[in-house]
């Protein structure tokens, strides 16, 4: 996810912008650049890849004076990871970075396009900073042109921009995106002239880590702010534009701590982001009736009778999951393939079947080969991916990012979630194209898509009753993840979760396959975890959990309908959708992994064995 530095005083700007890039490292990148303005003059920087790059192009660029900087580490989301693309974006005297999407990116563009502005990016962020100097024209000054620019825009954002026309200042805005301004009480730029203003050199970011060391307060910016800093001042206006004071805290001194926002694990912080990152992964795909896919064009569906899924690992039990989805809504034949399985079975391959590859990574080795498969027999190719750039995204024909940001823990989370969330817009998308589900229907689950976000919140009593429920799940000779239809796949991700940071055995299982073998198993010491949905199939489930639990085997059910046969009982939220509770029961089977991890004492960021990218077969 991209990062967010900006600094106003006296002190070495250039190192200490490079520095706060350095300490967002960790959040994952592929571009970064910066911008600084002393003596009304700019000097800006950008690099593709590492960081050192940008050391490298500033290493004769000096900083002594008071001045203005802000820098950017770029996760791309809107077009590929080059020079022109990575923040800082230029419009004609002024410099701007932003972190999340743009939502009207493409109404505003076309505006200013009409109005013979030039674009040098394919970013969504580039409209701000033309919009800004757009609005500077007929503004009496910045801060008014820039609070119109904030009103102008829709989506997510946290935004600082630089201008010569008022060159001492850092405008700032955020919503949906986090940011916060930070202080040093000791490293006064000036006294304060005015009442209530702040003489002291401002720091932003947009995580704490950057401002570790260097601010003693800091002042979290909520949804809707927007403002501006000089060296005196310190001025914050709520959405609805009335002025707001700030409201400062210490700023905490454990780095470590800082990348984990706070959270015990990796995992655990990715598992809490879902909310966020699927709202990312929806942002300007979800329109008002129907699903929009700027990024590929519908005639890559032409001539296609058939989808072909191939992954690996959770990549997999996605890909799984999209073929229900496909082949329900939009009625069209789907096959899913395990990479590594594909890649020597002497597959038949017919061009009138589109070659979909899911990866986090890009880079897994036996889906990549399988891409490679695919377009050496000349079919159509489609990528669903997390990182642009990667192997993958370069080779296939098309690509959808799936925009969860980068995923430390070495066990899928966020990554399993957007991709999920990606092919039930597709579905809807493909069902619009082949008329294969009704214009109401198709709305109707729209409006059920915005609702994911809020579907995967954590709870706090949800956490709660799952670390207390853990303690009695640390042994035993085995696991069950049971559940019907696309809850299959889910019971197969659980499983998975499990094994790879319990390292106890579990196995993912069909509900209704249970009586044919597996059955045998149960006893009090064979733990089954039952996925029972209201609103599909739940009695056929019901009766498979019945046949377990009347041969004595331990039963967690994790339903919104109380079932008394279980031992114990995760309740989850009655909803309007089978989706969304498998949303929401997908963040059980995580949570529940992560604290029985936890209990154990393992490394739940980085189990044993495990590697986050398998670049090799
Ligand atoms: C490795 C990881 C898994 C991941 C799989 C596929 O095995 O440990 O967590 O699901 O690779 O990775 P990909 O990047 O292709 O999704």
């Amino acid at each position: 996810m991209c990062g967010i530095v900006g600094y106003l005083g006296k002190k070495n700007t250039k190192e200490i912008l490079l520095d706060g890039l350095k300490e967002l490292e960790y959040r994952g990148y592929d571009s970064a650049g910066i911008a600084v303005l002393q003596d009304n003059q700019f000097d800006s920087f950008k690099a593709v890849g590492k960081l050192v790059n940008l050391e490298e192009k500033t290493k004769d660029f000096v900083t002594e004076n008071f001045a203005v900087g802000i820098g950017h580490t770029r996760w791309a989301t809107h077009g590929k990871p080059t020079e022109l693309n990575a923040h800082p974006h230029l419009g004609d005297s002024s410099y701007v970075v932003h972190n999340g999407i743009i939502e009207n990116y493409a109404t505003l563009k076309k505006e200013l396009m009409d109005d013979g502005v030039r674009f040098l990016s394919q970013t969504d962020t580039e409209v701000i900073v033309h919009q800004f100097e757009k609005n500077l024209k007929s503004a009496e000054n910045a801060f008014e042109a820039f609070a119109k620019t904030i009103h102008e825009l829709k989506g997510a954002y946290a935004i600082l921009l630089v201008t010569k026309s008022e060159d001492k200042t850092i405008f700032f805005a955020k919503h949906g995106s986090p940011m916060l301004v930070g202080i040093n009480g000791e490293n006064k730029v000036s006294s304060p002239e005015r009442e209530g203003s702040l003489g002291y050199e401002k720091y932003f970011a947009s995580s704490d880590a950057p401002l570790i060391g260097h601010c003693s307060d800091v002042n979290y910016f909520e949804d809707g702010d927007y403002g501006y800093v000089t060296a005196d001042e310190l001025a914050i206006f709520s959405k609805n534009g009335d002025k707001k004071k700030p409201n400062f805290s210490k700023l905490s001194t454990n780095k470590l701590s800082a990348q984990k926002d706070g959270y015990r694990f990796f995992m655990e912080k990715e598992i809490y982001e879902q909310s966020t990152v699927i709202a990312d992964t929806l942002m300007g795909r979800v329109g008002d009736d129907e699903i929009l896919f700027d990024e590929i064009d519908s005639s890559l569906f032409d001539g296609i009778h058939e989808i072909k899924l191939s992954a690996c690992g959770t990549s997999y039990h996605s890909a799984l999951s999209a073929s229900y989805l496909f082949e329900r809504y939009s009625k069209i034949k789907t096959s899913v393939e395990v990479a590594s399985e594909f890649r020597y079975r002497s597959p038949v391959m017919t061009k009138d079947t589109l070659f979909v590859v899911i990866s986090q990574s890009g880079e897994t080795a036996d889906t990549l080969e399988t891409l490679k498969m695919a377009k050496e027999a000349g079919l159509k190719t489609l990528v669903i991916c997390n990182v642009d750039n990667s192997s993958m995204v370069r080779l296939a024909d098309a690509t959808i990012l799936t925009r969860a940001g980068i995923e430390k823990g070495v066990a899928s989370t966020k990554a399993f979630a957007t991709q999920v969330a990606v092919f039930w817009m597709m579905s809807l998308y493909l069902a619009k194209l082949r008329n294969s589900l009704e214009a109401n229907e198709i709305a109707r689950q729209v409006s059920l898509l915005r609702e994911i976000p809020t579907s995967v919140k954590v709870t706090d009593a949800m956490h709660e009753k799952i670390k207390r429920l853990s303690k009695r799940y640390l042994h035993g000779h085995g696991f069950f993840f049971i559940g019907r239809d696309i809850f299959y796949p889910l019971a197969l991700e659980g499983a998975l979760k499990l094994k790879e940071i319990s390292y106890l055995h579990a196995e993912g299982y069909p509900s209704g396959e249970m009586k044919h073998g597996p059955i045998a198993l149960a006893d009090p010491e064979l733990f089954t975890i039952a996925l029972l949905p209201q609103h599909l199939l739940y009695e056929k489930a019901k009766s498979n959990v019945e046949e377990l639990s009347a041969r004595d085997s331990t039963i967690c059910a994790i339903s919104p309908i109380e079932f008394d046969k279980a031992d114990d009982f995760i309740q989850t939220t009655v909803c309007k959708d089978y989706m969304l509770e498998f949303f929401e029961m997908m963040v059980v089977v995580q949570l529940f992994s992560l604290e029985i991890s936890v209990r154990l004492g393992n490394d739940v960021d980085m189990p044993r064995n495990l590697a986050k990218s398998v670049t090799v077969e």
